[in-house]
């Protein structure tokens, strides 16, 4: 039955073969020690959550303490954290469900109290437009190059750790999209200016991270993760995001998600355009989409499940760990 291959298992290449097509999100709940260390609470979260689904991105793993994005979110920035994801990828798999750490560096999206005093930085010097955010210190070349390191040394400490793969943060207003923003970019060198240039931090760092993987000799997946479109003046625009993606895919990421705040929306800047976000990506990659945003009912999964490969839940998992399996039986699912 097409409406329920949602189910069925799905091999997204790279290593991810997955029991079904639902993931849960990326999540950052938190529960992590102040110095980012695995927690039990960590374990059992995952424990409960990843039971149902075939892929459990873990949330927010930051490269560096200075690009932390909040108090206690989960560290992977030094060797001392390899023992707890170690654990974390253990108890994801012995539910028969595939493991992806997250990584992100917040850029200027932080605070002086989640990064616990390290000075904040971003592509230029220009605060996010909301309340309470820094002017954060301009990245210079060898700054740049040293934030790429960290997310190099971190993608290799999650493949220690026996994770299946990596997920680039490039959603949500974080380093990587303030680089490709020209709200967030204003620099004049290579990284800034052109769609190109700004284009050219997450390329070189998804060139880089793919040599890396080459380098490991087995399979391990790496995913990017974006928002499709920013909703502030001079902001990310979806034709910039639809570039990055096809770049991407031709540089041969995994799979791509969107974050959506609706799996089926169009575009809030450009309302003419009546396509669904997922379609017109789909129009530009070859690789899985995932969507997630809303997906709360049955009737939401079946239509989710058969606009992309990868159908992802948050909330309605963080509420309730059992509500896969209720879906399961409203859709008469064995
Ligand atoms: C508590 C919470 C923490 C989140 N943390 C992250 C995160 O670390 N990384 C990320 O990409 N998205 C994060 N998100 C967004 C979710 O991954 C997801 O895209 C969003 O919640 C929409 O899906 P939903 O409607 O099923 O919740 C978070 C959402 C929630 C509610």
């Amino acid at each position: 039955m097409e409406q329920t291959t949602v189910f069925n298992p799905i091999d997204l290449g790279a290593g991810l073969t997955l029991k079904n097509r639902f993931v849960l999100t990326p999540l950052d709940m938190q529960l992590s020690r102040e110095n980012g260390q695995v927690t039990q609470r960590d374990l059992a979260f995952h424990r409960s959550r990843s039971r149902d689904v075939g892929l459990d991105i873990i949330g927010s793993a930051y490269v560096d303490l200075a690009g932390n994005t909040a108090l206690h979110s989960v560290a992977v920035d030094t060797d001392e954290t390899i023992p707890g994801l170690i654990q974390l990828a253990q108890t994801i798999h012995q539910n028969q469900t595939k493991a992806v750490l997250q990584l992100v560096h917040a850029g200027r999206a932080t605070n002086k109290g989640a990064t616990q005093g390290q000075t904040i930085i971003g592509p230029s010097s220009i605060a996010a437009p909301f309340a309470g955010f820094p002017v954060p210190e301009t990245l210079s070349d060898r700054a740049i190059s040293k934030v790429m390191n960290h997310f190099i040394d971190a993608a290799h400490r999650a493949e220690k750790a026996g994770f299946d793969g990596v997920e680039l943060h490039g959603a949500n207003s974080f380093l990587l999209q303030q680089f490709v923003s020209p709200a967030s970019n204003d620099r004049t060198d290579k990284y800034g200016g052109t769609l190109v240039r700004r284009l050219r931090f997450p390329v070189e760092l998804v060139t880089r991270l793919t040599a890396l993987i080459k380098s490991f000799h087995h399979d391990f997946a790496l995913g990017y993760r974006l928002s499709p479109e920013e909703l502030i003046a001079d902001g990310m625009s979806l034709a910039d995001t639809l570039a990055l993606a096809k770049v991407l895919d031709d540089c041969g990421i995994t799979y791509l998600s969107l974050s959506l705040r609706n799996y089926a929306q169009t575009s809030a800047t450009m309302p003419t355009i009546q396509t669904e976000i997922v379609t017109l990506f789909k129009q530009v990659v070859h690789c899985p989409i995932m969507v997630a945003g809303g997906i709360k009912t049955s009737e939401n999964v079946v239509d989710a499940g058969l606009r992309s490969a990868l159908v992802g839940v948050g909330s309605a998992l963080i509420k309730d760990p059992n509500w896969l399996k209720k879906v399961r039986n409203e859709l008469n699912v064995d």
